[in-house]
């Protein structure tokens, strides 16, 4: 909700979506710094009103230069348990400071200062700890309590505070003041460079000065799509959640699933989710190093093969298709979703990825580094974190951007909009869907963000689905189908907006299951 107010108090201040964006992302940093910040990357899908134009700020975090493809196994070849998770080995380069900065500049109208502020003031006069922050704290405690900078600044004598601790930031309130005054310099550059090299180097890192000065923002163009004339707009590579948000939906327009009864839909639908996450682990990785079949995977005569062998009453096995590599799985990053009054809009998936990133935060900066590394393969055939069994598409190296599954998307049909995306590693990406399935359907945010989930990522072969979703004889319908099914509980925490033309209403909504808001004014 803090992060949702400093994006506000920048609209109310004359701010388009690109200002309330830089603003709420910064904020997050300081609220949330278990999902995001500047201390990681992002991927913002941009639309400019003026003129339709849509773009994607990859803010991804890339490897450091002395990173290498074997990096995290041992002499004998064997990977190191959590040594792509925790402390400082685990970071790459951030990218989001350079992020907030470009986007700002480029396409925000207040400039970078006033977009910070809001974030800087929450860093210096403290906000009082929520009770998802604590249980956040609660679960990372030890981890937390290796590193004394970390442990000075969110928990309290070592310990997590209580809900409610006025939590301060000044150190991260200095570094936000320091990118505000400086731009990218402030960050990558001078003395909150070398204090963060020191610091990691000191604690077994191996980033340098060179890594931070190097980084760039990438502006990529995002990928399209169409369901039945619904137009989708979503990220490219180094994320996976445009391909594979675009290859099940080419498979679903081959269905009536307006007119398919609730088990059959979700069969379809299940279908098109393994082929197509399949794919995503088969083929996809960093654009700027390899090379892949895009075009292929998003053409609808492919999807058209694909759908000619999903059976109508019968789950494909996921061992009968080509073996390949696990997605992932996971629950951290955050998403939120801005419209402003001239129509501009941003979808903005940030992270640092495993709850608190790494843990490890460099003495004086305040700044809680990403884990990213761990969205990379550290050997082919080797599950990390998440599950995931990389190939060499996705194999680690100096300067690389890790495979995402992050999907900041807009849906548009004739009768309107919608923005939309949310957290949750490779559940991302089938949450993305059944949200684009619900907006096809007629659904607004509401309808959208508090949907039952269910997922399927080829492997495991597991149909998961969140409590409630199925009913006891769509289970057993599912099983009599093949089905390996499983109760996961709840995942995700999607912020959505909708803009109905028809009737000029916009809806701004949170995800029930987690503690945001949405707001319209
Ligand atoms: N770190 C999670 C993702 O980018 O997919």
């Amino acid at each position: 909700p803090l992060a949702t107010r400093a994006g506000m108090e920048i609209l109310a201040q004359g701010g388009n979506a690109f200002d309330a964006a830089v603003a709420v992302s910064a904020a997050l940093s300081v609220v949330e710094p278990y999902s995001s910040g500047i201390g990681g990357g992002g991927l913002w899908l941009l639309h400019r009103a003026s003129d339709g134009f849509d773009t994607l700020v990859d803010g991804r975090e890339y490897a450091p230069g002395a990173a290498s493809a074997t990096m995290y196994q041992d002499k004998d070849g064997n990977v190191i348990p959590r040594a792509s998770m925790d402390g400082p080995l685990s970071s790459a380069i951030p990218g989001m400071p350079a992020a907030l900065v470009y986007m700002a500049k480029k396409y925000g109208r207040l400039g970078l200062a006033r977009d910070l502020a809001p974030a800087i003031k929450l860093a210096r006069d403290g906000f009082p700890l929520d009770q998802r922050f604590h249980d956040r704290l609660v679960g990372k405690q030890a981890l937390l309590q290796r590193w004394p900078a970390a442990t000075a600044v969110v928990l309290d004598q070592g310990q997590v505070p209580a809900v409610g601790w006025l939590l301060k930031q000044p150190d991260l309130a200095d570094t936000l003041e320091l990118l505000a005054k400086q731009g990218d310099a402030g960050f990558y550059q001078g003395k909150r460079a070398q204090q963060m090299v020191d610091g990691v180097r000191a604690a077994g890192g191996i980033w340098t000065l060179d890594d931070l000065r190097q980084y760039k923002v990438v502006e990529r163009k995002p990928l399209t799509g169409d369901y039945h004339g619904m137009h989708v707009v979503s990220a490219p590579p180094p994320s996976s959640g445009g391909v594979v948000l675009i290859e099940i939906l080419n498979i679903l327009s081959g269905y009536d699933l307006a007119h398919a009864d609730p088990v059959q839909r979700i069969h379809y639908v299940t279908e098109a989710m393994r082929y197509a996450y399949h794919d995503r682990a088969d083929y996809l990785g960093d654009p700027d190093f390899v090379q892949m079949p895009l075009r292929l995977l998003m053409s609808p005569d492919y999807a058209a093969g694909l759908r000619a062998t999903i059976l109508p009453d019968r789950a494909t096995p996921s061992s009968a298709l080509t073996s390949v590599s696990m997605p992932q799985l996971g629950n951290n990053t955050t998403h939120y979703s801005v419209l402003d009054k001239d129509g501009n809009r941003v979808s903005g998936t940030v992270t640092v990825n495993f709850s608190f990133g790494s843990c490890f935060m460099a003495p004086g900066t305040g700044v809680v580094l990403n884990d990213e590394m761990d969205d990379f393969s550290s050997k082919a055939g080797v599950p990390n974190g998440y599950g995931l069994v990389g190939n060499s598409a996705n194999a680690i190296a100096p300067h690389k951007r890790p495979l995402s599954s992050m999907t900041p998307s807009f849906l548009e049909t004739r009768d309107g909009i919608a923005i939309l995306g949310t957290p949750g590693g490779s559940r991302i990406i089938s949450m993305v869907l059944l949200g684009s399935l619900d907006f096809f359907d007629g659904g607004d945010a509401r309808s959208i963000v508090s949907l039952p989930r269910y997922h399927h990522q080829y492997l495991p072969d597991v149909l998961e689905y969140e409590d409630g979703a199925f009913t006891d004889a769509q289970v057993a319908a599912l099983q009599k189908m093949s089905y390996t099914l499983a109760d996961h509980g709840h995942w995700g925490n999607m912020q959505a907006i909708t803009w109905d033309y028809k009737t000029g209403k916009v809806t701004a909504a949170a995800d029930p299951r987690g503690i945001g808001t949405g707001e319209v004014h």
